[in-house]
């Protein structure tokens, strides 16, 4: 491993879902002498953290990549240092809205050992609180440095000169009592990147939006900034995107603003029918904003007098702590949207002791856990079977962008009706194998008939025209979700 290496410290970026699993899962292995987990905000939770206002300045530019928009801080000259606070725009804060609820059923967002308090799709303090829990039930809380960003990851040659590599982050812990930022390095035999990825907010390139906004300042906003349809009380709004943060904010805005709310979309969510519900106006996607304020579509028409925009348009990963520099090559591919170099959406070819859990767009929770079991065994040098020859590792790499550029699909989304995510489950299971006899390490746990069938069948969104066939309608009614009459095509797409 890592050269030949004895991984015996493990850094983990990040205190979500998936840095939660990770640190009990490379605890479990019980070989490791350091784990640190290092979150930049104030508790662990990731995404679920509720941020009750955001700076508008998260809106981010039309067009820019993550690289531009959140580039990386410049590193003092000589560490330890104690510096006035940064004051650069991070994008640390969440997209947590009053009325968001889990989409994904909770037996498959929980993780294997401890389910949410109560489901099967529940309020965002529910997964917020859990994964705080989970710290505290694996008794991984101790690993935790919270309010610290890691600002800077680059490869080091091993200090006992094995030609192998270490790690060297660059640590900036904001001192409230100081009020000032404390930088500091540390060296780490191995990392797990579990950053998330939707932090630093997308909005597409469309002709005139620049000016638009610049000539009628806070008009445009993205849904990350989105906290309750009241701010929106009988203003002329269009939401633009019909995938989940589209779908919701649209349906909530129904209750206050004026409608209609139109909402552009580019493609047809599978939830939805021929038709919009009631209070929604649909329109084709922007082709250009005018001088005048006139907003034109695609198909010709026009809308005027519009107060709000929301762009529902989605999130991009952003590394600004990468040295691409350093370490001979960039981690992410904005063009391509993928990672670089990597394998099986968690390995990296090119370096053995650093990993990834929770990129790919699939089951969330439950399948970090199988991530993070393979990597903890792997970097605890007792995986049954080695990963495949870097040649197999490229092949599959180079095959998959090529059949992905064909279907016009994500690199790093994996597909559940066609078995796709199964066969990648399995891979982990086969390279995690077993803990020890004596209960060193976890055991990837079963993808149960359950759950499965869960997956499958409970739904947050009515598809229009579905039939509901809940026997338990008491709690659908109030929750609003579905139990399927019939099953759906791309069953995962609530992700
Ligand atoms: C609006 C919204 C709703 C969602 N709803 C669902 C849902 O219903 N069901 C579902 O399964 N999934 C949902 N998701 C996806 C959700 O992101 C995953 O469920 C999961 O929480 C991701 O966990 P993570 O640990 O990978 O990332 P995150 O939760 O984003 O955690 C990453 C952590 O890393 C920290 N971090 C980042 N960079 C640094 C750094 N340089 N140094 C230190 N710390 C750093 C961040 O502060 C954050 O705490 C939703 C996402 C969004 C945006
Ligand atoms: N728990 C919940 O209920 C909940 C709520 C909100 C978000 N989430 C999660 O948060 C993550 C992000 O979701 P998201 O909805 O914010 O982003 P998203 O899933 O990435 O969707 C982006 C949307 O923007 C559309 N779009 C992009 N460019 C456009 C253009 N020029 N004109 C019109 N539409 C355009 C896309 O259309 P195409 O489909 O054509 O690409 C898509 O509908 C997902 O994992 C999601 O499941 C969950």
């Amino acid at each position: 491993m890592g050269g030949g290496n004895q991984i015996k410290s493990v850094a983990v970026i990040g205190a979500g879902a998936a840095g939660a699993i990770t640190a009990a899962a490379l605890k479990a292995e019980e070989v490791f002498d350091v784990i640190r987990v290092f979150e930049r905000r104030e508790s662990a939770g990731g995404t679920w953290i509720y941020d009750a206002a955001v700076q508008p300045s998260l809106l981010g530019r039309p067009g820019a990549t993550p690289s531009e928009l959140d580039p990386p801080l410049e590193i003092p000259k000589s560490l330890p240092a104690v510096l006035p606070p940064n004051k650069q725009e991070r994008f640390s804060q969440t997209p947590i809205y009053d009325v968001l609820t889990t989409n994904v059923p909770e037996i498959a967002m929980s993780f294997s050992d401890c389910r949410f308090a109560y489901g099967p799709f529940a309020p965002h303090h529910i997964p917020r609180q859990y994964i705080e829990n989970y710290f505290a039930l694996h008794k991984t809380d101790t690993f935790l440095e919270l309010n610290t960003t890691v600002e800077d990851v680059s490869k080091v040659e091993h200090a006992s000169n094995n030609g192998s590599n270490q790690w060297k982050l660059t640590l900036r812990k904001y001192d409230a009592l100081q009020n000032a930022d404390l930088w500091w390095e540390e060296t780490f035999d191995a990392v797990v990147l579990a950053n998330g990825h939707y932090s630093v907010p997308t909005i597409p390139n469309v002709k005139g939006l620049n000016e638009y906004i610049e000539k009628f300042p806070g008009r445009v906003v993205h849904s990350k900034t989105y906290r309750s349809a009241k701010s929106y009380k009988s203003q002329r709004v269009l939401v633009i995107g019909n995938s989940a943060s589209g779908t919701d904010v649209s349906r909530e805005l129904v209750s206050t603003a004026q409608l209609p709310v139109y909402q552009s979309r580019r493609s047809k969510a599978w939830w939805e029918g021929d038709s919009p519900s009631k209070g929604i106006e649909w329109r084709p996607v922007v082709s250009e904003y005018l001088p005048s304020g006139r907003i034109l579509f695609e198909d010709g028409t026009y809308l005027d007098d519009i107060d709000t925009v929301i762009y529902c348009t989605g999130y991009k990963p952003s590394y600004p702590f990468w040295d691409a520099k350093k370490n001979g090559q960039p981690l992410w591919d904005d063009k391509k949207g993928k990672l670089v170099k990597s394998y099986w959406h968690t390995f990296f070819q090119d370096f053995p002791n650093l990993g990834i859990v929770g990129l790919p767009r699939v089951l969330t929770f439950r399948s970090f856990e199988y991530q993070a079991i393979a990597l903890a065994r792997i970097f605890a040098n007792r995986n049954p079977f080695p990963l495949p020859p870097l040649a197999e590792q490229q092949a599959w790499e180079d095959e998959r962008e090529k059949e992905r550029a064909r279907e016009h699909r994500k690199f790093h989304d994996i597909t559940w009706e066609n078995g796709e995510t199964h066969e990648w489950l399995q891979g982990f299971f086969k390279w995690s194998g077993l803990g020890t006899l004596t209960g060193q390490g976890r055991t990837p746990p079963p993808l149960t008939k359950e759950m499965v069938w869960a997956i499958d069948n409970l739904k947050k969104y009515k598809p229009e025209g579905e039939e509901d066939a809940s026997d338990i309608s008491d709690f659908s009614e109030i929750y609003e979700w579905i139990v399927l009459a019939h099953r759906k095509r791309d069953v995962l797409g609530f992700i």
